[in-house]
C-alpha cells in the first residue's frame, strides 16, 4: 500500500503530527532525518558540514526512495522538495501531505533552534527559504493541511478524514 508523506518547513510540526497520525491509523512512523543519521551514522550537521548539502540530498532522495512501498507514514526533512528527484518520488510513489504554516509561526517556534543547520542563517536567508519551497511544497502535495495554532491531535484528524 502507498506510504504517506508529509512535507512542509523546518518547524511545520511534520514529525510530531507523522507520530500522532501514525498512531491514529495504526501504521508504522519512519522519520527520514533519524534514518539517515542511523544509516549515516553521524548527525544531520556534521554530515552537511562534511560532505555539503548536495550530498545530504542524495542519501535523503534514498531514503524518501525506500520508504514509498512499506504502507508507513514518513516525516521528511523541509528541504527534500528542493531536489528534482525527491520531488518526483513525492508526486508518484507517495500520498503527499504538505503542513502548511506561517513564517512567523516557524520563527517563533525555533527561536532556540541550533541543531538545523540550514536555520542558522540570517532571519533574511530563512524566509527567502522559505519563500522559495512555497510553490515546491503546493507542486508536491496532494492535499494541503493548515498547521497554524492547532494541536498536533486536531490536525492528525483532519488528515484522516481526508487520506
Ligand atoms: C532541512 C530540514 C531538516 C533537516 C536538515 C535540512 C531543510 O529537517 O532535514 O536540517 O533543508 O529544511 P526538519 O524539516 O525536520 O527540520
Amino acid at each position: 500500500m502507498t506510504s504517506i508523506a508529509l512535507i512542509g518547513y523546518m518547524g511545520s510540526g511534520k514529525s510530531t503530527i507523522g507520530c500522532q497520525l501514525a498512531s491514529q491509523n495504526h501504521r508504522k512512523f519512519i522519520d527520514l532525518d533519524n534514518e539517515i543519521t542511523k544509516f549515516e551514522g553521524r548527525e544531520i550537521a556534521t554530515i552537511f558540514a562534511q560532505e555539503g548539502e548536495e550530498y545530504f540530498r542524495q542519501v535523503e532522495e534514498k531514503m524518501l526512495n525506500h520508504f514509498c512501498e512499506d504502507n508507513v507514514i514518513v516525516a521528511t526533512g523541509g528541504g527534500i522538495v528542493m531536489n528534482q528527484n525527491s520531488r518526483d518520488v513525492l508526486k508518484n510513489c507517495f500520498q503527499t501531505i504538505w503542513l502548511e504554516v506561517s513564517y512567523s509561526v516557524v520563527e517563533e517556534r525555533l527561536q532556540l533552534d541550533d541543531t538545523r543547520p540550514l536555520w542558522k542563517q540570517s532571519k533574511e536567508q530563512r524566509q527567502a527559504l522559505f519563500e522559495r519551497r512555497q510553490g515546491l511544497y503546493e507542486e508536491c502535495a496532494d492535499i494541503r493541511v493548515s498547521v497554524n495554532e492547532r494541536s498536533p491531535k486536531e490536525i492528525a484528524t483532519e488528515i484522516e478524514r481526508s487520506i
